[in-house]
């Protein structure tokens, strides 16, 4: 990838003196969804996939940005003053949002960029291509210019660019999973206060797949923004009653004690999902710890139906994977994973059934929903290099 973005660099900016080569992953999540813009506990790993960026400094002020996942755009040009989203500067909202972040926090790049960017996660698979892309930019002006900040500043950084430059209302797990991904571990994050601790994720006898349904619903923004402000106001009814930051501070009994200060039944489905999932992500790691990969599976298994009907960010094709992976032996848990409405579902399936899995899941996907699933048996990778 490093040698591919290079030639790339050479072809569309001349040559490749002084370039330098950067990656961060994407990440998948193993349980604990929307959890993360409620104060609760989220589990996901880095990819060994992710965005590569090859970037030189400029004598002026311009941005030049290339990249080889839409050719069709050519270079996008722009520059480091008056950073503002804008329709037409298209992908480039991202690494402008983040420069734009950096200065907000003081900052200001001296000179401009030449960039060309390459990604291998599949578009629109819910991996967060667009987190590696913020992380991967934070890195590489971090160390191109020497800002001082470190890895959780990264994240934190993204997904204020995510947030305020991009319009989109995300919590802290995507870019947190990128900027500090960790080799064969999964991290165990609190969002409540960003502690976090690594757990190893190697598992015994077993994969963890990833399937793509290849569909996206276009509600994914507006929907996810929806959830978030309904979770708002039901914390800001629950808060009449008991004394909480978020809705992570709750177990499920206090939960059922106090929600009937909740006006509306529709809050409380998503209040007691934001719950619930907080505390099945702390049992889940609680039952790694202890070698207990059926446990870890169950409760991947309510936390999808859990999405399915409490939170509804599922749809129709992401329940015919997880059904169907349901059914197959071997397979000791399935969901859905990242922010919905279409994505991946993650499956843990036993080392044999590996291949038992693709072929009935891919089948009875095309038969259901005439369309081929795609099956990547993911490796947990680090988090962001200079390569
Ligand atoms: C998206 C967001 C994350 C998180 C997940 C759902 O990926 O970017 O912050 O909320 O959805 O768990």
């Amino acid at each position: 990838m490093k040698e591919t973005v290079l030639k790339k660099f050479e072809e569309i900016f001349g040559d490749i003196k002084d370039v330098n080569v950067y990656f961060a992953p994407g990440r998948v999540n193993m349980i604990g969804e929307h959890t993360d813009y409620n104060g609760g506990h989220v589990f996901p790993c880095a990819l060994t996939i992710g965005t590569y960026v090859a970037a030189r400094k400029r004598e002026d002020d311009k941005l030049r940005f290339y990249s080889m996942n839409f050719d069709r755009l050519g270079v996008i040009e722009s520059s480091i003053v008056d950073l503002k989203p804008e329709k037409e500067a298209e992908w480039t909202n991202y690494p402008k949002g983040v420069m734009w972040a950096f200065e907000k926090r003081g900052f200001k790049m001296p000179c401009g960029l030449d960039i060309v960017l390459n990604g291998n996660i599949p578009n629109g698979s819910g991996l967060s291509s667009s987190a590696s892309l913020e992380v991967v930019t934070g890195y590489m002006l971090r160390d191109l210019f020497g800002f001082d900040v470190t890895n959780v500043d990264l994240a934190l950084i993204g997904q204020y660019s995510e947030n305020n430059f991009n319009g989109m209302n995300c919590g802290i797990m995507d870019q947190f999973a990128s900027a500090m991904g960790k080799k064969d571990n999964a991290i165990f994050l609190d969002t409540a206060d960003l502690s976090y601790e690594y757990a190893p994720l190697v598992l015994k006898g077993a994969k963890i797949v990833v399937t793509n349904s290849k569909v996206k619903h276009s509600l994914v923004d507006s929907e996810y923004n929806v959830r978030r402000s309904e979770c708002e106001k039901a914390l800001e009814e629950l808060q009449t009653v008991v004394d909480i930051k978020g809705l992570g501070d709750l177990s499920e009994e206090q939960f059922e004690q106090y929600k009937s200060a909740i006006g509306d039944d529709v809050r409380v489905r998503r209040a007691k999902h934001a719950v619930y999932e907080n505390r099945r992500t702390i049992r889940a790691v609680e039952a790694l710890k202890n070698n207990d990969l059926k446990l870890f599976g169950e409760l991947m298994n309510a936390s999808h139906v859990s999405l399915r009907d409490d939170y509804q960010v599922s749809c129709d094709e992401i329940d015919v994977l997880v059904e169907e992976a349901w059914k197959v032996p071997g397979v000791i848990g399935s969901r859905i994973t990242g922010g919905g409405f279409g994505g991946c579902t993650v499956s843990i399936v036993k080392d044999e059934a590996v291949a038992e899995f693709q072929e009935k899941v891919g089948a009875a996907y095309r038969e259901r929903v005439g369309k081929d699933a795609d099956f990547y048996v993911v490796e947990i990778g680090d988090g962001p290099a200079k390569l």
